[in-house]
């Protein structure tokens, strides 16, 4: 999919413009768009809109083919919603006109058509959110995961070439590139957390990063289990005891700022399958446990967005990755292993299995004098409970410096929609880790599940700022529509993209 933007002008001639398909909005209440107006001249618009055909909702649209005066094959009417006051300072807000992009990319993926020209009225004000949106609901329409199918299905041919009208040509060239550069994280991320975990192994992981490293030029390590051994990662690697695929911890970097510039780590959960180990899950489902390393595939496709971008900023991806699975070696509940930081864990659920992966990796990021960590991890089914699958959980200590970090992450996911939301941790739930056994326990029992899941990450995370995203619920749909969503990757790019700015 090619995408271009092009300024709307006083040479801007929609009734001329020889395109498969010309897209313009529609308000409720009947009432036109000046795009529509102008491609109106046979009242076919008019009519279409009389008859009720199309209601001008958020979310409806209507193809009208061969008007007559329009040189394009068909017109695209799609609803923007009301008409906004004659005075309003934004034509529409963010999160509709991320609706209309929506059903825009629906309508448009169920066409024939080579190309599309898209007059949606994207004004200065929100036009770089709408670019984005734009962008990011087509590549999203045209994503499959197919590859492994014998025969691959029968494709609409789906519209190639789209070229967005905009009011402000410089900023949007620049919008586009940053758009494109997180559809192209996105699908990646996505790509790796849809393979199932005989193809996806924590190799297949390690391969993937050293791939981008050779594409974008970033530098990869891989360390292996005797270079883990050799750091005491003794809790990520009591993780990887009972399964024949060999554990990878990887590491990517994008040195893109000043030599000198503290980076920024992120550090992703790469559990490429979680049956629970001895803790064994129910077998209801527990094929979507292929997505358990859903937390690395985005911090990997964040890295080749900022990469793609040639971002200026230094960012540190630090991914422990190994399946977590039953066998005769495999870890035992009440078993006790000491952690890369000398801090000695009780493992009475073989199944909180993440944060014990996670708390080296944590431990393992000192080195890199960071700027800040977030580490980022399908972590809690009881994340799910809280805030289902629209928003991240988002945990950090609660001063001034987290709370100012807290804010950024917080500002990136409003203004991409990929959403988080702050939760506490401190004190009163770090008690439920107690162990009488070990400095700590990996569970602090069924309340507040999320919460003492970020509890126990915290502890090895005193050297820095940090801050942890948990996306059980939000990097995969179940259902029909079964498949990874991609997040948070726009919130990642986009947080890298604003601290590079500041
Ligand atoms: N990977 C799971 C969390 C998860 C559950 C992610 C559902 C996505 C969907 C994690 O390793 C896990 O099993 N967590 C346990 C923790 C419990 C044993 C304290 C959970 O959430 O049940
Ligand atoms: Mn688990
Ligand atoms: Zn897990």
């Amino acid at each position: 999919m090619d995408f271009s933007t092009k300024p709307l002008d006083a040479k801007s001639n929609f009734t001329g413009s020889k395109t498969a398909c010309i897209v313009v909005g529609i308000y409720e209440n009947k009432k036109l768009t000046p795009e529509a107006e102008a491609l109106n001249a046979s009242g076919a618009i008019t009519a279409a809109v009389k008859s009720g055909d199309i209601t001008g909702k958020v979310g409806s649209t209507l193809v009208l083919r061969n008007s007559a005066g329009v040189a394009a094959e068909r017109i695209v009417l799609v609803g923007l919603g009301v008409a906004p006051a004659a005075k309003a300072k934004q034509t529409i807000s963010n999160p509709v006109f991320a609706k209309v992009a929506l059903s825009t990319a629906n309508c448009l993926s169920h066409l024939s058509a080579a190309d599309a020209i898209i007059t949606l009225g994207v004004h200065a004000d929100n036009q770089n959110a709408a670019i984005r949106s734009l962008v990011l609901s087509l590549r999203a329409s045209a994503y499959r995961c197919d590859e492994l199918k014998s025969k691959p299905e029968t494709k609409t041919t789906g519209v190639g070439k789209i070229t967005i009208i905009v009011t402000d040509a410089t900023s949007a060239k620049h919008s586009l590139a940053q758009s494109v550069a997180i559809a192209n994280g996105i699908d990646l991320t996505k790509k790796l957390a849809d393979l199932p975990g005989n193809f996806c192994t924590p190799t297949y992981l390690a391969t993937t990063a050293k791939k981008i490293a050779t594409e974008f030029k970033l530098s990869a390590e891989i360390l292996e289990r005797k270079q883990c051994q050799a750091l005491k990662m003794g809790s990520f690697l009591s993780v990887t005891n009972g399964s024949d695929e060999p554990p990878k911890f990887i590491i990517l970097k994008h040195m893109g700022g000043k030599a000198k510039d503290a980076p920024v780590v992120l550090v992703g959960k790469g559990i490429t399958f979680d049956s629970g180990g001895i803790s064994l899950k129910a077998g209801a489902g527990m094929d979507e446990m292929k997505y358990d390393m859903g937390g690395a595939a985005s911090v990997l496709g964040t890295m080749r967005a900022i990469a793609e971008l040639k971002l200026k900023l230094n960012v540190i991806a630090v991914v422990p990755s190994c399946e977590n699975m039953p066998n005769g070696r495999a870890t035992k509940p009440g078993d006790i292993v000491t952690s890369m930081s000398g801090q000695t864990i009780e493992v009475l659920n073989t199944d909180a299995e993440g944060r014990l992966i996670l708390c080296d990796a944590l431990t393992y990021a000192e080195r890199f004098n960071p700027a800040a960590v977030i580490d980022v991890a399908t972590l809690t089914g009881a994340c799910i409970t809280s805030l289902g699958h629209h928003t991240s959980g988002l945990f950090t200590r609660h001063d001034a410096k987290h709370d100012d970090l807290a804010n950024e992450i917080l500002t990136a996911g409003i203004d991409t929609g990929d959403t988080a939301w702050r939760m506490p941790i401190g004190e009163a739930y770090n008690d439920q880790l107690k162990s009488n056994f070990a400095d700590m326990a990996n569970i602090g029992g069924s309340a507040a599940g999320s919460i003492t899941a970020a509890c126990f990450l915290e502890r090895f995370t005193k050297q820095y700022t940090w801050a942890h995203l948990d996306i059980a619920g939000t990097a995969w749909k179940s259902g029909a529509a079964k498949g990874a969503t991609g997040r948070p990757v726009a919130l990642l790019t986009t947080f890298l993209i604003n601290r590079a700015a500041a």
